[in-house]
């Protein structure tokens, strides 16, 4: 299992130093008295990402063929896109695929035209097309890239990458390891099923699938030194799967939670949940003996338990004999605090979808009976009662800029739902009525069967934002809406 590191196809420091010279260029030919103090130039980091057809080998067995995939500059997952804290970044996205698509930088708080929504923030990209996302990165932490057109099957295809904000300081660790984690629907010969949006996984879990990998390939065994310490980077970049891994003999702690960080703790009941489009980073510190095998196990679906992964300790000698004794937390990110006495509290209500009993919905404005909903046109979800039908309609809620929101959230049905906001970040407040400890900052929270959950943010990100469920055949299935910021 190796990283997919890829140096960025404009070196970072040809295109700063070429500025900075020009900085003290003008500032000789001028002279330093007439110049005003310039604030310190943010250093850009330049990359190009293409999108297009490509194979790639997924499956272990040496004997197998490669996949038709579609890819990110024929990487699956994608190249990872790594900058500073306070940085701009620029993507140039080269439409290579037989289809419009988009970049979503999920997670991001950016200029809604960056945000890479089709038709709400920017056109789509057309075949040989070419699109420039440039905007500066305020929040260190980990977060991905993915399209946001026909995300069922364009990411189901295989387009998804990790995007990592690294800190000023970033704690002292030994390793860092990035695991960019997906579920494949793949034929024995490791053909992609070409089943997108079928119904039963429109209106029941998604579009789980049968092959999980890791970095684009099968699990193999971790390779790690008795007493190293790892920080792990995760991201389920899965259409509908939900993870939830518990580490044999390891202690993990949780140091961020969609890239914000959070007090250094344990996960909660042993595990940790990972949801569709949602990261955690992790310390780990590898307390194993020389030759010790310790197991993850993911045992999220009752009757689905499987070792994930095996970290595998190297027979030479511990890199130390107690844990590194170095801080982990992170330093916060510049995130509005919401205010909470003067926040107004608006609900929302999930509905819908198999065994759900829903039986009408408005869509495109009218009330419709969910059963012809479904017949005609495949939508089986609601918020609020409203089924979406694009990313163009009527906003939810018009939020006043700089004020502070609590969302009080619902799941009224038996599945899983990772609900999105884009452009914001917010703390999640309570669960099911209980405080969440930390309070985590996040950008996708997970609601269970029968879950209430309140979070609560500034709107300080003006624009039209997409609020939707990231399980992407729930989103195309009616799970989404707008929110305006004015
Ligand atoms: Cu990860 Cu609306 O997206
Ligand atoms: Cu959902």
């Amino acid at each position: 299992m190796t990283e997919p590191e890829t140096k960025p196809k404009t070196g970072p420091n040809s295109f700063s130093t070429s500025r900075r010279r020009l900085l003290q260029g003008a500032a000789a030919s001028f002279g330093a008295a007439v110049l005003p103090v310039l604030p310190a130039m943010a250093e850009t980091r330049s990359y190009a990402l293409a999108p297009a057809a490509a194979k790639v080998k997924l499956l272990a067995n040496p004997k197998a063929q490669a996949t038709d995939v579609w890819a990110f500059s024929g990487q699956v997952p994608g190249p990872v896109v790594r900058a500073r804290q306070g940085e701009r970044l620029q993507i140039a996205l080269g439409n290579g695929l037989p289809v419009e698509t988009t970049l979503h930088c999920h997670g991001l708080r950016l200029p809604n035209a960056m945000d890479g929504v089709p038709d709400l923030t920017q056109a789509p990209i057309k075949q040989g097309e070419k699109f420039i996302y440039e905007f500066d990165l305020p929040d260190a932490g980990t977060f991905w890239y993915h399209p946001h057109i026909q995300t069922v099957e364009q990411v189901g295809r295989g387009l998804h990458g990790a995007l990592i904000v690294e800190e000023k300081t970033p704690p002292k660790v030994d390793r860092e390891l990035v695991w960019v984690i997906d579920d494949w629907r793949v034929d024995d010969s490791g053909a992609i099923s070409d089943d997108f949006h079928h119904p039963h996984d429109i209106s029941h879990g998604g579009r789980i699938g049968n092959l999980i990998t890791v970095n684009g390939a099968e699990l193999e065994d971790v390779p790690v030194q008795a007493g190293e310490r790892i920080r792990l980077r995760m991201i389920n970049a899965a259409n509908a799967r939900v993870f939830g891994l518990r580490f044999e003999g390891l202690d993990p702690q949780v140091i961020a939670i969609d890239g914000h960080p959070v007090a250094p703790h344990a996960a909660l009941g042993g595990r940790v949940v990972l949801g569709p489009g949602q990261r955690i980073d992790l310390i780990l510190d590898m307390a194993g003996k020389p030759g010790d095998r310790l197991a993850v196990v993911d045992e999220y679906y009752e009757r689905f338990t499987y070792t994930f992964a095996t970290f595998v300790h190297e027979p030479r000698k511990p890199l130390r004999q107690s844990p590194l004794d170095a801080p982990m937390a992170l330093a916060p990110n510049p995130l509005p605090e919401p205010d909470l006495a003067s926040a107004e509290t608006q609900e929302i209500l999930i509905e819908g979808g198999a065994m759900g009993g829903l039986r009408e919905a408005m869509f495109k404005g009218e009330k419709v009976s969910l059963r012809k909903l479904w017949r005609q046109h495949r939508k089986v979800w609601v918020l609020n009662g409203i089924a979406s039908s694009g990313f163009t309609e009527d906003p939810m809620f018009r939020l006043k800029r700089g004020k502070s929101y609590r969302w009080r959230i619902r799941n009224d049905t038996v599945w899983d739902h990772p609900m999105h906001l884009h452009g914001h970040a917010f703390r999640i407040l309570m669960h099911n009525n209980k405080p969440v400890p930390h309070a985590p900052w996040s950008d996708t929270v997970m609601l269970h069967t029968d879950d209430v959950v309140e979070i609560a943010f500034v709107a300080d990100n003006p624009g039209k934002w997409l609020f939707h469920c990231h399980v992407l055949e729930h989103h195309h299935g009616g799970m989404g809406t707008v929110v305006e910021v004015a």
